[in-house]
């Protein structure tokens, strides 16, 4: 028995919601074929040039489906074969994508026997291995879709949120980011004026998504405990958000730890006009990057 399943990129945090908000896209993805075994083993097939770990105890796919494993009375195993479309280190949720891929395409195999929220606990073993924290904006928005507020990890409390229509730009300047190294930089402390204005926002765009409201969301999108620090880390990042905002984006801001940046528009005229201002943005400096224009999942 096999099967083959798409895992979707995500943009965690959703700006002002670190650790806690994430949304799922509908590109890039990537492609997972996963085969049952009949002996209890792991085997991981890289259809790609990115020289990640096969171990599977390395690997973010695998990591999640030891744990799965350990939870299951029969002997089996399963064999992945991983194409990544989606870039390692862009911000975008390579390694969930990887890890809710895995645990989504072996619950099928095995006949749907765990809920959502124990795919969401197995695959943040992958998260685990990948930056060495186990965070869940990345993985409950690519197994639930459309959009996920983390309440706690311990214990799991995951609300799935209405997913605007709105349409997504993002752009991967091609530089490297750690998501490890972006966690380290963070402080360890804030003002209770700055975790005031955080959490107004965070409240302010859950309530925006559950009402609709897409100048709600709008003004929500603001995070001022987490990106004036890691925005350092990405050249270009003040022009293109003033930029995309001019040309019409609700708005956005570091998708995940970056280097990867992210707006939300309304319509596709204004989400391609954005893509446009990012273009040039990077063009002008000279780093090489991608751009997607697509919707949430
Ligand atoms: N919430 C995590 C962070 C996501 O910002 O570090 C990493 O993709």
């Amino acid at each position: 028995k096999q099967v083959t399943v798409h895992a979707p990129g995500t943009v965690a945090n959703l700006v002002c919601g670190f650790d806690v908000l994430g949304m799922c896209l509908n590109a890039p993805y990537d492609i997972m074929e996963v085969r049952l075994l009949d002996e209890k083993k792991i085997t991981i097939i890289s259809k790609d040039g990115y020289q990640l770990p096969t171990d599977p105890a390395q690997n973010t796919a695998g990591a999640p489906l030891i744990e799965m494993l350990e939870e299951i009375d029969a002997i089996i195993g399963f064999e992945i074969t991983i194409e990544k479309l989606i870039k390692p280190g862009s911000g975008i949720g390579s390694s969930a994508a990887s890890a809710a891929g895995a645990v989504v395409a072996a619950n099928h195999l095995l006949g749907n026997i765990f809920t959502n929220e124990d795919l969401v606990r197995f695959a943040m073993f992958g998260e685990k291995v990948a930056t060495g924290v186990k965070h869940a904006d990345n993985i409950a928005p690519c197994i639930y879709g459309g959009v996920t507020l983390i309440r706690s990890i311990f214990p799991l409390d995951i609300i799935a949120l209405p997913a605007p229509d709105f349409f997504v730009t993002v752009v991967h300047p091609q530089i490297e980011v750690r998501t490890s190294d972006a966690r380290q930089i963070l402080r360890k402390e804030v003002l209770l004026k700055d975790a005031i204005k955080q959490w107004g926002n965070i409240a302010g765009l859950v309530a925006g998504l559950l009402k609709k409201d897409a100048a709600l969301v709008g003004r929500s999108l603001e995070d001022v405990i987490i990106e004036p620090v890691r925005s350092i880390l990405i050249p270009g990042f003040d022009e293109v958000k003033k930029g995309c905002k001019e040309a019409g984006a609700l708005g956005g801001g570091i998708s995940g730890s970056g280097p990867s940046i992210f707006m939300l528009s309304t319509n596709e005229a204004t989400a391609k006009e954005v893509e446009t201002v990012m273009k040039n943005v990077y063009e002008k400096i000279g780093i090489s990057y991608h751009t997607y224009v697509t919707t949430i999942n």
